[in-house]
């Protein structure tokens, strides 16, 4: 299923940072599936969802270190705020990935996905994410 529309995404004024909204959207949706595999009795192989939490946990480490990298270079006065919240929220994925290795079901994970990640991020591109690219945008 999918979980995210990942054409519908709210577009920022950068690119680059649009391009990596689309990756964590995609991922999002390819964790989904996976997860809808193992509920549903198809797999019994947990391995394909670690895999893929690697996966997104590493593409949003990236992509974070990219905004905060531009935020540096061009002085965004909110900058540690926003850093501050992509440490909070890679702690958090971090915590329940360690969870799922430990055996969280799957129906808990697409759960949380469903009623966290997603709206999450979907704020995210919406509030800090735009304002930074605005301001890295007038920076040049
Ligand atoms: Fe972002
Ligand atoms: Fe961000």
């Amino acid at each position: 299923m999918t979980l995210l529309s990942t054409d519908t995404l709210p577009q920022v004024e950068l690119d680059f940072m649009n391009e990596d909204h689309a990756e964590a959207g995609a991922l999002i949706n390819l964790l989904n599936a996976a997860l809808d595999q193992l509920a549903s009795g198809a797999s019994q192989d947990r391995t394909a969802v670690t895999a893929l939490l690697d996966q997104f946990y590493e593409h949003n480490r990236d992509h974070f270190a990219h905004e905060q990298a531009e935020m540096e270079r061009t002085g965004f006065p909110a900058y540690p705020v926003h850093k501050g919240e992509h440490e909070r929220v890679l702690e958090e994925f971090n915590a329940v990935i360690e969870e799922w290795r430990e055996g969280m079901p799957a129906a808990s994970l697409q759960n949380y996905l469903a009623d966290s990640v997603v709206p999450w991020f979907i704020n995210h591109i919406n509030t800090m994410d735009s304002v930074t690219a605005m301001f890295i945008e007038r920076q040049g």
